[in-house]
């Protein structure tokens, strides 16, 4: 029986500890964060954050074996397992601003544990990390350590937001590295029998170290690169007349290709796609790969050119100008199904057309009104608390994040509330274009006829 501690109670401490203890009642899990007020909210009825299916899973094992506190160094002492899953942003000062991964907050975390020690330990790179910096975390805990023995594991997280509770039940895989050595195999096996208690032997997959850590940074960069070319091939559907989706639909069908992560959209946001790229961008450049890292940042480039080209139509269809006119941005989410804005496009959207003197009025289902407000670093926007409000007498909509019930919307009603000619601008291609043209609309949707 092992006790684990996680320190980190963010998107991935949080779902991923919650899960563990559910799926191993025997084992005492103990996530810890110096936030309070995150720590407040995972132990009150109002999780800090919204993702479903997870209240259940923390209402099933809370106060059982599954338990949230301030109290850092006491449960890391007492750990045998320490999960580090603190947030590894990107720098914004010094060496590498810009690209690299700020591991301020790991560093810290790697400190305490060797500060607060007093038992063997293994320790998990939950976070996404540069790749070799288990050499950098085995060195700052050798040095303070005190004779404590310490193993590292890389055990990056792959699970997306919206969908966290899904992929932590029934993961595509669960990659473990470790050290080649005895002891590091050792620790490995110990951290595979937590997993295989719900996930089948071949879905876990054993790597050393480095492997481990490059394919998490490897992974979303594919990923990400997918939607950068379905967007880069979204342009020039629309300066041809094919239409995206059944581009997308007739290449996914390659049995090669796949259908999945082909939908083209107003460009890609979230906490880490933009953030493990420049990371792989900077780790090659250090390395002395430049046309490594070049192929890799143009997955951004077309990705800030996809959000540009975006804000370009919605002005350009309006007559060169939106000065003064009102536009209603459905969706401030980065995607469905979750309250996190983290690089949302709807930011840089928005910025757009408020740079362009836009009147800017935002629903979102999730996200608050605060969190807007602190997103647009407080520019004049309006915040409504339902899609209709949003809309009235505005000249244009612009849907920003695929939540199913946009798809459901009273089109219509929005039409006769709004001033003419009335513009839906989709980028997130959910509403049928020719249906809204019916009701009177002008509709521009990502990558299809005009
Ligand atoms: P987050 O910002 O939601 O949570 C991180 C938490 O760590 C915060 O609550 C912060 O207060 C806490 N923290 C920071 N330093 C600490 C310290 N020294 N002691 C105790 N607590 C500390 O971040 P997240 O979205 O959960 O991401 C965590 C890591 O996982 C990142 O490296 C990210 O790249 C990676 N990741 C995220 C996702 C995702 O879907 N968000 C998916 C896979 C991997
Ligand atoms: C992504 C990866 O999917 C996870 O595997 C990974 O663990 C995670 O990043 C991470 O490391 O943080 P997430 O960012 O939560 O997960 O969400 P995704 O579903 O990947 O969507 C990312 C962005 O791409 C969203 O803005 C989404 O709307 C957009 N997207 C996605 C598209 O524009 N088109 C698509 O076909 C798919």
């Amino acid at each position: 029986m092992v006790k684990i501690c996680c320190i980190g109670a963010g998107y991935v401490g949080g779902p991923t500890m919650a899960v563990i203890a559910l799926k191993c009642p025997d084992v005492e899990v103990v996530v810890v964060d110096i936030s309070e007020a995150r720590i407040a909210g995972w132990n009150s009825d109002r999780l800090p954050i919204y993702e479903p299916g997870l209240d259940d899973v923390v209402k099933r094992c809370r106060g059982r074996n599954l338990f949230f506190s301030t109290d850092v160094e006491r449960y890391v002492g007492e750990a045998d397992v320490v999960f580090v899953s603190v947030n590894t942003p990107t720098k914004t000062r010094g060496l590498g601003a810009g690209k690299a991964a700020d591991l301020t907050y790991w560093e810290s975390a790697a400190r305490m544990i060797a500060d607060v020690s007093r038992s063997d330990k293994i320790v998990v790179e939950k976070s996404t990390v540069p790749v070799k910096t288990a050499e950098a975390i085995e060195k700052i805990l050798a040095h303070n350590g005190r004779g404590v023995r310490y193993q590292i594991l890389s055990n990056p997280k792959f699970l997306a937001e919206g969908t966290a509770v899904r992929d932590l039940f029934a993961p595509d895989r669960v990659l473990i590295g470790g050290r080649e050595t005895p002891e590091g195999q050792a620790a490995v096996k110990v951290l595979k029998g937590v997993y295989a208690r719900w996930v089948p032997e071949d879905r876990i997959i054993t790597t050393n170290l480095w492997s481990a850590e490059l394919s998490k940074l490897a992974a979303n960069a594919f990923l990400a690169q997918r939607i950068s070319s379905v967007n880069a091939i979204s342009a020039l559907c629309e300066a041809t007349g094919a239409d995206v989706a059944e581009v997308a639909c007739s290449i996914g069908k390659d049995s090669r290709i796949g259908p999945r992560f082909l939908s083209a959209s107003v460009g890609f946001g979230g906490s880490c796609f933009q953030k493990d790229i420049l990371n792989l961008v900077y780790i090659c450049e250090c390395y002395g790969l430049p046309e490594v890292a070049e192929y890799w940042r143009q997955v951004i480039g077309i990705n800030d050119y996809q959000k540009s080209r975006f804000v370009n139509r919605v002005v350009s269809s309006m007559f060169n100008t939106v000065a003064g006119k009102k536009v209603a941005v459905l969706g401030f989410a980065f995607k469905k199904d979750t309250g996190d804005t983290r690089e949302t496009p709807a930011i840089d959207v928005c910025r757009g057309l408020l740079g362009d003197k836009a009147v800017v009025s935002i629903y979102d289902p999730q996200v608050t009104e605060e969190q807007v407000r602190r997103d647009l670093a407080m520019r004049k926007v309006a915040v409504t608390t339902d899609a209709y409000e949003a809309a009235r007498d505005a000249h244009a909509v612009c849907i920003l994040t695929e939540w199913e019930d946009f798809r459901s919307l009273d089109y219509r009603r929005m039409y006769d509330v709004m001033q003419k000619p009335a513009f839906v601008f989709d980028g997130r291609n959910i509403v049928d274009p020719e249906k809204l043209r019916d009701i009177g609309f002008i509709v521009y949707a990502i990558g299809k006829p005009l």
